[in-house]
């Protein structure tokens, strides 16, 4: 079962994620944590690449090859052969983040994008994608308690349109996406999203 948490900035769902796979470990289900970019020896290399504030200049272009060059070690080192193995993989950020932040943020053509996509993951898709989602300024004002990096730096428009991507990918496919209200106590989203995944995991069980 692979299970994605996706969202703007600052809406917490690698608190929630991490959540999720303590509750799950602690049902006794074999469940496995990543993120992206990131999650491989490689993959976490590519990485510092990515968000490091010496490479202003870096072109939208490459910054989706990179993303999709970190996703595609991955997928191959760690998530397939993680499914293979029976194991819920549960994945902070996967291939919607490109969608949402490339495509709809910086503009770039959401079909190239998907191409790209299915050549880096060999057309892995998620079975369920966990969307926690918060306002920008929501996101934004919690984001400011941390330390920055490259992808810190744009603007609150930027923002603006990836959270809009985000809602028009989960209104495209909703079989796949849950939208989980992320503005509430960090307890309340928890048992929300715990409540939506159980029924989940329940259903495709009986399928099964
Ligand atoms: P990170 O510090 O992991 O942030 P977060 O906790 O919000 O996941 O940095 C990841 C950043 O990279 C985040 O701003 C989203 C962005 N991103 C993309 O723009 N495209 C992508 O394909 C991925 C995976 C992430």
């Amino acid at each position: 079962m692979f299970i994605t948490f996706e969202g703007p900035d600052g809406c917490g769902k690698t608190t929630q994620a991490h959540l999720i796979v303590a509750a799950l470990q602690a049902r006794g289900e074999p469940v496995i944590y990543t993120r992206e970019p990131g999650g491989t020896e490689i993959s976490e290399q590519i990485r510092q690449v990515i968000l490091s504030t010496r490479n202003l200049a870096m072109q939208s272009e490459t910054e989706v090859l990179l993303f999709s060059a970190a996703r595609a070690q991955i997928v191959a080192e760690l998530i397939r052969p993680a499914l293979s193995a029976g194991k819920i993989v549960i994945c902070d950020r996967y291939a919607d983040s490109t969608l949402a932040y490339q495509g709809y943020g910086l503009g770039l053509d959401l079909e190239a994008l998907r191409a790209i996509t299915h050549f880096a993951t060999g057309g892995l898709v998620p079975d369920l994608t966990v969307y926690v989602d918060v306002p920008v300024e929501v996101g934004l004002l919690r984001r400011q308690r941390g330390e920055t990096n490259r992808l810190d730096q744009k603007s609150v428009e930027y923002h603006t349109r990836v959270r809009a991507g985000y809602l028009a990918l989960a209104r495209a496919e909703p079989h796949r996406w849950v939208g989980i209200d992320g503005t509430r106590a960090i307890e309340h989203v928890h048992q929300d999203i715990l409540t939506r995944l159980c029924q989940f995991l329940e259903q495709k069980g009986r399928e099964r």
